[in-house]
């Protein structure tokens, strides 16, 4: 595995996803036992980052994250767990009481990433962070970030934030460039932020170019797993891939593993 370290932390290029897991925008518990193995095999391959959200199957993916790390029996502190506050919920007393559930939810007693899951148009970002600060003062979070800010947005919450922001999760892969050409990357490594990927092979609809497909036969791989080593061989840059086929888990850790030439990296660029 490769790894990026941030303000003494170190987290895993490649983490996994649970949107789906327990549902979709509600819970599901006939999927329990899918979700379940899917998240077991997951820890057994070494997998031990995990993103999660109180949106997902409403509170329902926290819970099956939780069972399943409560079942492996593995210590809670080589594990680092994200979890995300609901744009609803970003008003001061909503968020400390979002972090409460999302941490009972997940039998833990703190997160290591608590992440806004999307701006809010109608709450100050300095009230949201004076709960925040004070989550990390409490030690119920251990690191604070965002997810879909842009530039002007970040820059914000780098002002009223007590410590430093930890990444910035945005929309991007081989397809989706989005917040390269709006500048958000550039700034995430300009300013030591991490720039955490999502939908990283494009919900699995990833289409395989030529240029893509020899460059994944060139290094016996599968398109899947080059587009996710492009992404992991630039600076700052995590992913989090989602799979419940450990199969596919099994070669998205192992994308991790994939050397691209320059020439390589180029090409990939190019075939945006
Ligand atoms: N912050 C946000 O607003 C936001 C938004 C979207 C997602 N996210 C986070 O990012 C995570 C990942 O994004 P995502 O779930 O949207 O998309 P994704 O990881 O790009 O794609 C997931 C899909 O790809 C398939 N897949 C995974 N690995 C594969 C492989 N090696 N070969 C072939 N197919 C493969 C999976 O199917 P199988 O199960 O069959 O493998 C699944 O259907 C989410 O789970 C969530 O934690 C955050």
């Amino acid at each position: 595995m490769k790894y990026e370290t941030l303000n003494g932390t170190r987290i895993p290029k490649i983490g996994f996803g649970t949107w789906k897991i327990g549902g979709g925008s509600y819970a599901d518990s006939s999927q329990d036992e899918r979700s379940l193995a899917g998240l077991r095999s997951a820890l057994e391959l070494g997998y031990t980052h995990f993103d999660t959200a109180e949106v997902y199957a409403s509170g329902h993916a926290e819970e099956l994250l939780g069972q399943a790390i409560a079942e492996s029996g593995i210590p809670r502190e080589e594990l680092f767990i994200t979890s995300k506050v609901d744009p609803a919920n970003l008003r001061y007393s909503d968020v400390l009481d979002a972090c409460e559930k999302s941490l009972r939810r997940l039998g833990m007693d703190y997160l290591d990433l608590y992440l806004i899951h999307w701006p809010s148009h109608s709450i100050s970002l300095g009230e949201t962070f004076r709960a925040l600060n004070q989550l990390i003062r409490e030690g119920r979070i251990r690191h604070v970030g965002v997810s879909n800010f842009d530039v002007r947005l970040l820059e914000q919450a780098r002002a009223e934030s007590e410590s430093p922001i930890f990444t910035d999760q945005v929309s991007y892969s081989l397809a989706d460039r989005s917040y390269v050409r709006n500048g958000v990357l550039s700034y995430c490594q300009k300013n030591n932020i991490l720039l955490t990927a999502y939908s990283p092979i494009e919900k699995g609809r990833l289409r395989g170019s030529t240029t893509l497909r020899s460059i994944a036969d060139a290094h016996g791989a599968t398109s899947y797993q080059t587009a996710l080593a492009w992404l992991i061989s630039q600076p700052r840059v995590i992913a989090i891939p989602m799979s419940l086929n450990p199969k596919h888990q099994a070669e998205n850790l192992a994308a991790a593993e994939i050397e691209l030439t320059e020439d390589e990296i180029e090409r990939l660029n190019g075939l945006a």
